[in-house]
């Protein structure tokens, strides 16, 4: 079976540079707020042009970590997609605010402005007191932030952008982890920015939400160690993690290059193909940092089958992701956007991820796009 994402590769790579930053760890000793956290801050600030950066335990802690320095309170409510990860809507509730679901655009994947409009229109009905909207950067592609923009200007609404999955992808110029307010990305291993085990980051150009932020990780810590100005969490990096990331940093450009070659390479060999599927598309302006290729088969293919024959031809997929967030049993009862989410609905049905890494090779992208192209002719 081929690798659906290839860490060994990289792995191998960088291992010699990795196995000398953590000896220096153990050399030092500082497990627990070494240095290596700062320089990797400092790192981070460069590249996403945000001003403060706060590294954390992972990208779940650092959106509650965010949505305590917004102020969010329980019952207040936050508009987030349905079409995401679990903790996007996670972070709110933690803080026993109320996830207002929203759709997602079929293009794109990511939050639709119609349906925000349309949550923010229900929720005035209903009387939920909206206070903000998460975006996310699924897959890789910032969303539409301008007009996004626009929409929480106009109705008073901070922006929080997830950015778990798009960071270091563009839009406009401007490097994701700086397209609003506050930012938060994941450092799991399989991300595009990967750790060996769990990290996150925050970032934004607020100092007064890095401050709260920064104490809220070390337990609402004020002044001194043991006087403490809030109700916080111990939402600290290791030191090893950040020694790791160091390290990954120096290869993330030239791995976000291969990324977007390996993304243009199926996208044309699907065309040529002409396979009946749709591809991903970014809006204009747009870079991703191609977390995943997915892609949309046909509704009248079985998804289940599709994935069974790309298995026995060595092929791994995934299904990001099977079940909205709306509809599961935790979250069944918050409000969700009075157009009923039927993107995503749709989009839980029919999308499917195939393997992305940037070390993936020609010819296995080859392999892939045939294969997936005959086995889809052959379903429908
Ligand atoms: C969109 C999104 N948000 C948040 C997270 C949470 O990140 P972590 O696993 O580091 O807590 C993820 C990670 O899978 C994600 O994909």
């Amino acid at each position: 079976m081929m690798d659906f994402i290839d860490l060994k590769k990289q792995q191998k790579l960088i291992r010699k540079n990795v196995d000398k930053r953590i000896a220096k760890v153990l050399d030092h000793g500082q497990y627990i707020q070494g240095s290596e956290i700062s320089e990797l801050e400092k790192n981070l600030s460069l590249i996403s042009g945000s001003k403060f950066v706060l590294c954390c335990s992972s990208g779940t802690d650092a959106l509650v970590l965010g949505l305590i320095s917004l102020g969010l309170k329980p019952n207040q409510g936050v508009i987030v997609p349905s079409f995401t990860f679990a903790s996007t809507a996670e972070a709110v509730c933690m803080l026993g605010g109320i996830p207002f679901f929203s759709d997602v655009k079929l293009e794109t994947y990511n939050i639709c402005e119609k349906s925000i409009i349309n949550s923010i229109n229900e929720a005035k009905k209903i009387g939920i007191d909206l206070k903000g909207i998460i975006t996310v950067g699924l897959f890789g592609q910032p969303s539409d932030m301008d007009k996004i923009k626009e929409i929480a200007d106009h109705n008073n609404l901070w922006i929080f952008d997830d950015a778990a999955q798009s960071f270091g992808a563009e839009y406009k110029g401007k490097v994701s982890g700086n397209l609003c307010q506050i930012s938060a990305t994941s450092f799991f291993p399989a991300k595009p920015l990967g750790c060996y085990g769990d990290g996150g980051a925050l970032f934004t150009n607020e100092e007064n939400y890095y401050r709260i932020a920064y104490s809220a990780h070390l337990h609402g810590m004020g002044e001194n160690k043991y006087e403490y100005d809030r109700i916080g969490m111990n939402g600290r990096i290791d030191t090893i993690q950040a020694a790791i990331l160091l390290e990954k940093l120096t290869i993330f450009k030239s791995e976000l290059f291969k990324r977007k070659k390996v993304a243009d390479q199926y996208i044309k060999r699907f065309l040529t193909l002409n396979t009946n599927i749709k591809l991903p598309k970014l809006i204009k302006n747009t870079t991703s940092s191609w977390a995943q290729f997915t892609i949309q088969l046909p509704l009248d293919c079985n998804r289940v089958k599709f994935q069974s024959l790309m298995k026995q031809k060595k092929i791994p997929t995934a299904i990001y992701y099977p079940i909205p967030i709306h509809c599961q049993t935790p979250y069944k009862n918050f409000p969700i956007s009075p157009d009923n989410l039927k993107n995503t609905i749709k989009l839980s049905k029919c999308v499917i991820s195939l393997p992305m890494h940037p070390y993936l090779s020609s010819k296995d992208i080859d392999y892939i796009s045939s294969t997936a192209d005959d086995i889809i002719r052959n379903l429908v």
